[in-house]
């Protein structure tokens, strides 16, 4: 399909809260779908948000095998997650180092539940749900913050913990 250009924080398309998705297994989502992948793979990317390419629509994608951006993550499976619902199932958060292609350059400490489980739909319109935790619960967060407009940086508490990659970790 394509490589798609990412919008950038200040793109007011990335504030809007997303549509659900209405239809599955249609040309359109397929093409969105692989859109997101093939942007994701070009981009060295853990995850990418369908409004992250323009689409206000409620489908995200996330797998990391060996990622160079992320190179002490555990891995997380290939992922289409469309129309989640996250259920945070404890009260423990852990302090992380994310980054968004959103905000290319930057890294940031952003608090994120240790332990949720998950549920929504892939491309083909199966349901399906699954507890996780840790790294993957944090991308799981991320990405749907996406879908309601939140960007990383509005959720870091401690703006010293937010800068330039190069600069915070000039050994990567
Ligand atoms: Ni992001």
């Amino acid at each position: 399909m394509a490589v798609r250009s990412v919008l950038k924080m200040g793109d007011p398309l990335l504030l809007q809260v997303a549509g659900p998705v209405t239809a599955f297994d249609t040309p359109e989502l397929h093409a969105l779908i692989a859109d997101m992948f093939d942007t994701m793979t070009a981009l060295d990317g853990a995850g990418i948000a369908a409004p992250q390419i323009g689409v206000s629509r409620r489908a995200v994608i996330f797998g990391i095998e060996k990622n160079p951006r992320y190179p002490q993550a555990e891995p997380v499976p290939t992922t289409v997650l469309i129309n989640p619902v996250i259920e945070i199932l404890t009260q423990e958060t852990e302090d992380g180092w994310e980054g968004c292609l959103s905000v290319p350059g930057m890294r940031g400490v952003v608090s994120r539940a240790t332990h949720l489980r998950y549920s929504g739909f892939d491309q083909y319109g199966k349901f399906f749900t699954r507890e996780v935790r840790a790294f993957h619960a944090r991308v799981v967060q991320h990405e749907c913050d996406h879908l309601d407009g939140i960007l990383y940086p509005m959720r870091i508490k401690d703006m010293r913990q937010f800068g330039y990659k190069d600069i915070l970790f000039p050994e990567m």
